[in-house]
């Protein structure tokens, strides 16, 4: 179904994004604490590996991203909405349309069910 996707169009993709993502004024102090510069390589690698899974069903990603993001100082539901604009952004001016629609679709998708576990579980009765 989205044979078009190459990993060469999802890293190009991660370079344009997270590179607007570190310049943020919101986003970027977020990830600039949790992500040092030398660490930047092995995270994006790691997001391409997320990707190709996702997209093209490679099965290279092993990790949890809900884990991950609990320990995200500083992360809060208003974040996600810039996030996704940004992300947004980048899909569109770097990937023909429809696989732009597809994959930012895919991210807010992915964002709403992290938002949902991350901050909006009921509280378990005492
Ligand atoms: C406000 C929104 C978000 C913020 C601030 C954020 C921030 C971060 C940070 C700081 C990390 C690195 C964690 C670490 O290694 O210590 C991370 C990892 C990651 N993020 Fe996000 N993120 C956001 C939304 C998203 C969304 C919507 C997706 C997917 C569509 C996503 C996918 C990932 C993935 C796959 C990892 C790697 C997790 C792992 O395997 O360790 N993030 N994020």
């Amino acid at each position: 179904m989205f044979d078009s996707l190459s990993e060469v169009q999802i890293s190009t993709l991660l370079d344009v994004f997270y590179t607007r993502v570190r310049a943020d004024p919101e986003l970027g102090p977020v990830f600039g604490r949790a992500i040092a510069d030398d660490e930047w390589p092995a995270h994006i690698a790691n997001i391409q590996d997320f990707w190709s899974a996702v997209m093209l069903k490679s099965g290279r990603y092993k990790g949890n991203p809900f884990q991950a993001h609990k320990e995200v100082e500083g992360i809060s539901p208003d974040l996600f909405g810039r996030w996704l604009a940004l992300f947004d952004a980048a899909c569109r001016e770097t990937l023909p349309q429809e696989l732009a629609a597809e994959m930012h679709g895919r991210a807010a998708r992915i964002a709403d069910s992290l938002k949902a576990g991350l901050f909006f579980r009921p509280v378990a009765p005492i």
